[in-house]
């Protein structure tokens, strides 16, 4: 009998998205194809999200309604992993009978043979735990496309008080320097334009293994000769973000000057209770340091509003720090009280139409820099990364090495190629442009 076919479904962050490759890479290793659709699986694996309560009931309703998909043929095996499966671990079992396998992040590569167990009558299992966790779950997959990521860092030891990660992905883990090295050598070798560093905070990488093996150095070795064209990185924590690594980010060509460095409020009695270890004027010396130093740098960030206790003034604050550091954008969230979390304890919660009010104002502001920012681009030419058509297939797109989006007529581009393109307009979050020039841009 041929092996089932498996569809994954992923919610959350890149690592996530990562993590989901990895699974993939690992089903088609033992056997098992992908599915072309998902009602066609044999296998559907959700890979879920805790980080705020809305993504963690969204991956909880998936799992309840793929009850029918469970039943509709004999013999399908349903797995639930990621980090709501973490949290959650056994209970799941018994609150959805139709899940076969519950699995956390720490337990990716076991999961071949759970799903070989089940497909061979084995019984429900969850396997769960981060204590053992050793290493950074990461397999060595084949690039197909413009982007390959890859996790240079796994769990988080920060313990900021809102923050669900340190529970469900365990202590900070860092994988070998050389490992890394190779794998991006290898990535540029097949012809993949861009590769992604991704961890929880990413720029912690190598914080106790000296300056020949931290984060600014393995960015150093990325950009030495055979590597790929752009080299991004994300999430990066305020604490190691300093001027040796932003003068790696100036001194690589193919380095993209773009910090996401995440400052959750512009309080400093918010990220005092947040324990972020940092104040609002060490970051934003931080920014101005990176601003002077790396020409052409866009710094974005997230902020959660309405942390407990967040008073109006600690708001103001949160915008004031905005304007300073001059967001060319920010992803913002209202506070999810989560489980096992301290601040989930803490007194002062923030009542739902204060925090709907504050994120309001927030965006507003976060758009109208964006825009600026999009609207001082116009004129100008900017090299951009062919991803291929729009949804909407009338336009194609590019990414800037800013991150922003630009739309525009395809002309001779090809997927993948480098073109530089003149922007002729400007949204809140995309550009749009012509290409300009026939040729390729030139190899970083
Ligand atoms: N509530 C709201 N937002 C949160 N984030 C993390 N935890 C919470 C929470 N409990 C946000 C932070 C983080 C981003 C990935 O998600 O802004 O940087
Ligand atoms: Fe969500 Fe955090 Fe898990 Fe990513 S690491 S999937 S953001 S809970």
């Amino acid at each position: 009998m041929s092996s089932p076919s498996f569809h994954i479904e992923t919610f959350g962050c890149q690592m996530n998205e990562r993590d989901s490759e990895i699974m993939a890479h690992l089903l088609a290793r033992a056997g098992y194809p992908p599915a072309a659709s998902r009602e066609e699986a044999g296998i559907f694996v959700v890979n879920t999200c805790h980080i705020r309560d809305h993504a963690s009931q969204k991956a909880l309703s998936m799992l309840g309604r793929l009850r029918d998909w469970r039943e509709a043929a004999p013999g399908r095996v349903l797995v639930f992993s990621g980090c709501v499966a973490e949290a959650e671990g056994r209970a799941l079992l018994s609150r959805f009978p139709q899940a076969d396998l519950v699995i956390g992040p720490a337990h990716l590569a076991e999961l071949p043979a759970l799903v070989a167990g089940v497909l061979d009558g084995a019984p429900p299992a969850a396997v769960v735990g981060t204590s053992d966790a050793r290493g950074v779950p990461e397999a060595p997959t084949v690039a197909e496309g413009i982007r390959a990521r890859i996790k240079i860092t796994e769990g988080c030891d920060h313990g900021c008080t809102y923050c669900v990660v340190p529970a469900v992905r365990g202590r900070e883990r860092h994988r070998d320097f050389n490992e890394i090295i190779g794998e991006a050598r290898r990535f540029a070798g097949s012809g993949v334009p861009e590769v992604q560093l991704l961890g929880q905070a990413v720029n912690s990488y190598g914080k106790d293994a000296g300056p020949d093996r931290d984060f600014p150095a393995l960015l150093r070795a990325l950009a030495g000769p055979g590597m790929p064209r752009r080299i991004r990185f994300t999430s990066s924590h305020p604490r190691f973000a300093g001027a040796a690594l932003f003068e790696a980010m100036k001194a690589g060509a193919n380095i993209c000057p773009h910090l996401h460095l995440p400052v959750q409020s512009g309080s400093d009695v918010m990220l005092r209770r947040m324990a972020r270890g940092h104040s609002s004027a060490a970051y934003l010396a931080a920014v101005e340091s990176a601003r002077r130093l790396v020409p052409g740098l866009v710094v974005t960030t997230d902020f959660i509003v309405g942390f407990p206790g967040e008073t109006d003034g600690d708001f103001a604050a949160t915008l004031d720090l905005v304007r300073a550091a001059g967001f060319e954008g920010a992803y913002t969230f209202k506070y999810s009280a989560r489980p096992r979390t301290p601040a989930a304890g803490f007194p002062g919660q923030v009542p739902a139409d204060v925090m709907g009010k504050r994120l309001a104002e927030l965006n507003a502001l976060v758009d109208s820099q964006g825009r600026r920012f999009n609207e001082s681009l116009v004129g100008s030419e900017a090299e951009a990364l062919v991803e291929g058509p729009d949804a909407d297939g009338r336009f194609w797109q590019g990414r800037l090495a800013s991150n922003r989006l630009v739309f525009f007529g395809r002309g001779d581009a090809e997927t993948g190629q480098l073109r530089m393109v003149r922007i002729t307009a400007a949204g809140t979050w995309t550009l749009s442009g012509e290409l300009a020039g026939k040729k390729e841009a030139v190899p970083a």
